[in-house]
């Protein structure tokens, strides 16, 4: 029974460089879901084209999209969930988090503009997981890259090997339609198809005369020769290479013109892996195991002051978990039991009773829960791999009302528990140090004090750009360095040593001057 449950879901992610069509493309798979009926509904979860400055408009987006965290539908008798993660790069660190919480992921890149910084990123935190990843290049309808070379930036660029799955037929004013490689079939373009899936031709050889009839002589020709070169030099598709995240597969399509979708989901269905078991401290955790294990990777707060609850997103990681019925929360040592989880379905929300590997449940919570924390039937396990990344902005936390000294304690504390910044403590005098990827939070941080916990803060701007987290080969070294960098030496919320760095060429020069000591990215290492 719970095989059977497992082997029905898929739970993957969307990603992009925002305004490669990630909002289009969500839509249009919800579309064939049958989750939502008209386009238009997953728009309003848009965030990208807000003012930076304006982040209670972003909040009241955000606030919308509760909904629309997760989207669960059914598709050919497959649970698909796509979690959705926020595009503008103030918020990147909940991407990161979000794809934790996926088994695998849709990249979605712009035929114009081709691999961005955003793109970079996301698929370095993809890599580092070893997640799957399906390219999908969108826009086609535009005068975009060269075809080859889009898959040669891509190798180059993302670090992945690719294998298109079909291929286009022109690009911009003469694409034509796509070819499907591997099913070969074809799938004439036609403009603005807003419901209804695309006619498909079965072609099963690619030299019969009906093709140059179809798509012209010269289009014909050019698509036989392409074809026959990709099968020469490009890697064949190998699902188990697909799997351990070291090859992509690539389509090639239009979202907003529903083109080049249903081939994608079709695939998607067929490749993508089914739910994941997941890294925790005493041991792995596969989804079969019978007894109920989740974590949380993300935690949305309720600006309404009237509704001061939470919402904990917790992903299902084994076995099968019951509503109303008490968990042990590891990290506070604790029983909690959930009268009102939640499941989302595009943009409706309702009761779960039940829930299973792969799906995504949200918790209304008081503040038992931060980022990372696990729920298990009894064992003590704690989940790995929910890492905090460096942030790029630092800010010394200033308050600025000495009666609120509390409130501002306990405020900062629980901002970084639901992931807005970290926060790292520096000695002496107990200073408070914010990183966050985005000058928007500062905003939100400052914002939400007041609001919800009536304190004020300034922040100091700080003149670094990193924080790395340290080990050293022997206790000594690590005190050694500790004392000689004090100064630049700050303590995350478990406690760890950070350094802080102005830049790569600072952090590089101090890696030499203490060989003992291994600097990291993330707060997790091997
Ligand atoms: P994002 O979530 O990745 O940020 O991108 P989104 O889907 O919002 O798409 C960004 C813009 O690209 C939108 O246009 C969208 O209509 C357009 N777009 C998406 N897919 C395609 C496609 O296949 N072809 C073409 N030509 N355009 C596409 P916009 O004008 O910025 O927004 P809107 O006014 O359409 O909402």
């Amino acid at each position: 029974m719970l095989e059977k449950e497992i082997n029905k879901r898929r739970t993957f992610g969307i990603i992009s460089h925002p305004d490669a069509g990630k909002t289009t493309l969500t839509e249009k798979l919800l579309l064939f879901g049958g989750a939502i009926q008209k386009a238009g509904t997953v728009k309003r979860n848009k965030a990208e084209k807000t003012a930076t400055s304006d982040f209670m408009e972003i909040e009241k987006q955000r606030g919308i999209s509760v909904a629309t965290s997760v989207m669960g539908f059914e598709y050919k008798d497959i649970k698909i969930n796509i979690l959705d993660t926020p595009g503008h790069k103030d918020f990147a660190e909940d991407t990161y988090r979000t794809l934790t919480a996926v088994d695998s992921v849709i990249l979605v890149v712009d035929c114009v503009k081709g691999v961005e910084e955003q793109t970079r990123k996301l698929m370095q935190v993809c890599r580092m997981r070893h997640t799957p990843v399906i390219i999908f290049i969108n826009k086609m309808d535009r005068e975009g890259k060269d075809p080859f070379d889009l898959l040669e930036e891509l190798e180059k660029e993302l670090n992945i090997s690719t294998r298109p799955l079909s291929w286009p037929i022109g690009i911009g004013h003469t694409f034509k339609g796509v070819y499907q490689l591997h099913k070969k079939s074809l799938n004439l373009y036609s403009p603005n198809k807003k419901e209804i899936a695309d006619d498909v031709i079965a072609i099963s050889d690619l030299n019969q005369p009906e093709l140059d009839q179809m798509l012209g002589e010269h289009a014909a020709n050019k698509l036989r020769e392409e074809a026959e070169l990709i099968e020469e030099v490009a890697e064949p598709f190998d699902l188990g290479l697909y799997r351990s995240g070291y090859l992509a597969p690539v389509f090639f399509g239009s979202a907003i013109n529903n083109f080049g979708v249903q081939e994608l989901l079709d695939t998607f269905i067929e490749i993508a892996p089914t739910p994941q078991g997941r890294e925790a401290n005493l041991r792995p955790i596969e989804p079969q195991e019978a007894k109920f294990t989740g974590f949380v990777f993300k935690i949305h707060a309720n600006l309404d002051p009237n509704h001061r609850d939470r919402i904990a997103f917790c992903r299902i990681t084994s076995g099968t978990f019951l509503r109303n019925t008490f968990y042990y929360h590891t990290r506070l040592d604790k029983k909690l039991k959930f009268a009102s989880p939640t499941s989302f379905m595009a943009d409706n929300k309702s009761l779960v009773e039940e829930a299973y590997p792969g799906d995504v449940i949200g918790l209304y919570d008081a503040g038992n829960f931060k980022i990372g924390d696990t729920l298990t039937e009894g064992e003590k396990l704690q989940f790995l791999g929910i890492p905090s990344f460096s942030p790029e902005i630092f800010r010394e936390l200033e308050n600025t009302d000495p009666m609120k000294t509390k409130q501002l304690e306990k405020g900062i504390n629980q901002l970084s528990d639901e992931g807005v910044a970290q926060l790292f403590t520096v000695n002496p005098g107990n200073r408070k140090i914010i990183g966050t990827v985005g000058e928007l939070q500062f905003e939100v941080i400052q914002f939400r004090l007041k609001q919800e916990y009536g304190a004020s803060c300034i922040f100091r701007p700080l003149n670094f750009s990193k924080s790395s987290w340290v080990s050293a080969t022997t206790p000594a070294a690590m005190q050694q360095f500790l004392k000689a960098q004090a100064s630049r030496i700050g303590y995350d919320k478990e406690n760890r040593p950070v350094f802080f760095s102005s830049s790569q060429w600072d952090l590089e020069y101090t890696a030499k001057q203490f060989p003992e000591i291994s600097f990291h990215d993330t707060s997790e290492w091997d």
